[in-house]
């Protein structure tokens, strides 16, 4: 028996206006707004926090953002901090996204900077890890998730890892409509929960949930959240319209 509920997050990255993306966290809360056999998080862009915040007022949704800098304030041009996103009642954010890594080379130094500081701003950080198609096919996939792994969780105690989630996202599967095999899935996922059982302890472990992100569909959710590490989704494409993301948290109920 696990102790640890499934969770669908639904990462809409650059996409949709405040209106638009209240409208759909409307459509979400109308059909899941009751639940609580899995736990559901949506991670509008920044200019739409407050609205879908709003919408998702008195629903189990929770609000998560997509990005966050290290510094609580001060000359960072662009940037939104952590005392910032829990003034608009956010409870999550994503941190280390692939495309963060490689469209604006944030590297694992600074990913662990912003692990650090959501934490310590009582944010939830959903930190992804994941490796490029040539590291998969040089046989380096393990090495890579656990450089990344480890160098973002430097400094990060007992306590505050049983709040953390982790994504496990192959950035060769992110939005390509390439999902990897379950079998690959879980035993990257099996490896972080070894991982994570050295560096803080098998009871915190066990409660850390590792999502799976690339390409999860209600086509491919079933077979990837019946696996026994899967702990559920980190969901782009199929997040941005209400149908396929309920059904995905269906799935999820369903893998119960
Ligand atoms: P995708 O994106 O579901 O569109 O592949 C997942 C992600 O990047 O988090």
């Amino acid at each position: 028996m696990t102790l640890r509920k499934k969770l669908i997050a639904g990462n809409w990255k650059m996409n949709k206006t405040p209106s638009d993306a209240a409208a759909l966290a409307a459509e979400l809360v109308a059909t899941l707004g009751k639940r609580t056999e899995v736990d559901v998080i949506v991670c509008p862009p920044f200019t739409a926090l407050e609205a879908v915040g709003r919408a998702l007022d008195g629903s189990t949704v929770k609000l998560g953002a997509q990005n966050v800098h290290p510094e609580t304030s001060g000359a960072f041009t662009g940037e939104i901090s952590a005392p910032m996103l829990r003034a608009l009642f956010t409870t999550h954010v994503i941190v280390g996204h692939s495309e963060r890594r490689t469209l604006f080379g944030e590297t694992d130094a600074f990913i662990n900077q912003k692990v650090l500081a959501a934490l310590k701003n009582q944010l939830r950080p959903i930190l992804c890890v994941g490796e490029s198609l040539a590291e998969r096919e040089l046989g380096s996939t393990l090495k890579v998730v656990q450089t990344q792994l480890e160098a973002a969780l430097q400094g990060v105690s007992r306590e505050q890892a049983a709040g953390l989630i982790v994504a496990y996202e192959p950035v060769w599967a992110i939005g390509t409509g390439k999902v990897a095999t379950t079998d690959q899935a879980q035993e990257v996922h099996g490896f972080i929960r070894g991982l994570l059982t050295k560096l803080f302890a098998e009871t915190v472990a066990q409660r850390v949930r590792i999502l799976y992100g690339g390409s999860m569909k209600p086509a491919n959710a079933a077979e990837l959240l019946a696996q026994k590490d899967i702990d559920g989704g980190l969901v782009g494409g199929a997040s941005l319209e209400a149908r396929s993301f309920v059904e995905l948290v269906n799935a999820a109920i369903a893998a119960v």
